[in-house]
């Protein structure tokens, strides 16, 4: 009984928990020729700051956590931004993101390739 209740837990988790994950290059906020806007409330004070391609840039989700990952490492930041000049691929899935300095460079790459997800 005890596993059947932990197995129908982890379902519950995959369809629910689990995020659909995005793809993209992760710029450094701030560099030229990718351009950011606020996403439209004061998410407050912080360090770790996360700018989402513009399809994406739902106003409801504004403030939401984000996660991204790459090469083993997992970061967690806040949307706070739109990236205006990060269109998205794939049917609008996807896209380039940019992060504030404490979460890039925690991920000790150029550009890296990482997937990243906004939580409800
Ligand atoms: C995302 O960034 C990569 C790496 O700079 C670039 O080649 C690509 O064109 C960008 N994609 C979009 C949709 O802007």
């Amino acid at each position: 009984m005890k596993f059947i209740s932990q197995s129908a837990l982890v379902v519950v988790a995959t369809m629910f928990g689990a995020a659909q994950a995005n793809w993209g290059y992760a710029f450094l906020e701030g560099t030229p020729g990718i351009t950011t806007e606020s996403c439209g409330v004061d998410c407050g004070r912080t360090q770790y700051r996360v700018a989402l391609p513009t399809p994406l840039a739902n106003p409801a989700k504004c403030c939401s956590a984000v996660t991204i990952a790459y090469n083993g490492i997992n970061l967690q930041g806040t949307y706070t931004d739109i990236c205006t000049s990060c269109p998205t691929v794939n049917h609008g899935v996807d896209g380039n993101i940019t992060l504030s300095a404490a979460l890039y460079d925690q991920l000790q790459a150029d550009t890296p390739f990482v997937t990243w997800n906004v939580n409800n």
